[in-house]
């Protein structure tokens, strides 16, 4: 069965597929890369964490273990049923509105390049509006050739995992096809992603009220940025 879906986006396979085109089967069987440890060095321990877009808990239940309290968000309740030992929130992240903040906002899985520009504003908002004034966010960015040399494929546990292309839908904004195979199962997704530069990255961050504190990994794909004082998230666009 599936959920809404969002434009550009779709998924094939069994199960459900959520909005943004993801297989909740595929992402309960993925397994989780150095995501947690990345995140664990980044922030302080026993944080309270918000989890934007957390699917199945892949990075909730690692981070669990290593004694985050975390709040997971997502819109797709076929995803968050998964989730063990957090609180859930089902809703679109542009509309959260929680009346609390946490030490660490998490905003993962490249979701900070919707082809939406409305969209992308907004996620930044939700993170600015949701962190404290001494907490962090931490952004997870695409590589610099994530859209070059296609088509890639590397093993997982159990599968492949392969991006097979990368086509150019409009100014800015690519379709991105990625297949995930298996023995005895077969999923694909297309989705929209607006690639960004580091200065573009950086400029959307300021847009938000956010900035740049560090480049937590060689590849530079993964961030931690803070909240600029007395720079508010302005009203959704
Ligand atoms: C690629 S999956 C990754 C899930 C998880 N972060 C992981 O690494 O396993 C993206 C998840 O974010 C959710 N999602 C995407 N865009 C969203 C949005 N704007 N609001 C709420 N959830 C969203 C999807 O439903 C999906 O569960």
């Amino acid at each position: 069965m599936s959920e809404r879906v969002r434009e550009g986006h779709r998924g094939t396979g069994p199960g459900a597929i959520t909005p943004d085109g993801c297989a909740v089967e595929l992402y309960e069987r993925l397994p989780v890369g150095d995501e947690p440890d990345v995140i664990a060095r980044a922030v302080p321990a026993r944080a309270r964490v918000l989890e934007l877009g957390s699917g199945v808990g892949r990075m909730t239940h690692p981070l669990i273990e290593r004694g985050f309290t975390v709040t997971a968000v997502d819109e797709s309740p076929r995803m968050l049923e998964r989730v063990r030992g957090a609180r859930t929130v089902c809703g679109p992240i542009e509309e959260l509105e929680l009346d609390e903040r946490f030490d660490v906002v998490l905003l993962a899985s490249f979701l900070i390049h919707t082809g939406d520009l409305r969209v992308r504003g907004r996620l930044l908002r939700a993170c600015r509006q949701h962190v404290a004034d001494d907490g962090c966010v931490l952004i997870q960015r695409e590589s610099e050739d994530r859209h070059e040399n296609l088509p890639q494929e590397r093993k997982i546990t159990g599968g492949i995992v392969r991006v097979v292309s990368s086509e150019p839908v409009r100014p800015g904004v690519r379709s991105v096809h990625v297949e995930y195979l298996f023995p005895d199962a077969r999923w694909t997704q297309t989705f929209l992603s607006r690639p960004l530069t580091a200065d573009a990255f950086e400029a959307a961050l300021a847009e938000a009220g956010l900035a740049v504190d560090a480049y937590l990994t060689e590849d530079r794909t993964w961030v931690r940025a803070l909240p600029v004082p007395g720079r508010s998230p302005a009203a959704p666009g």
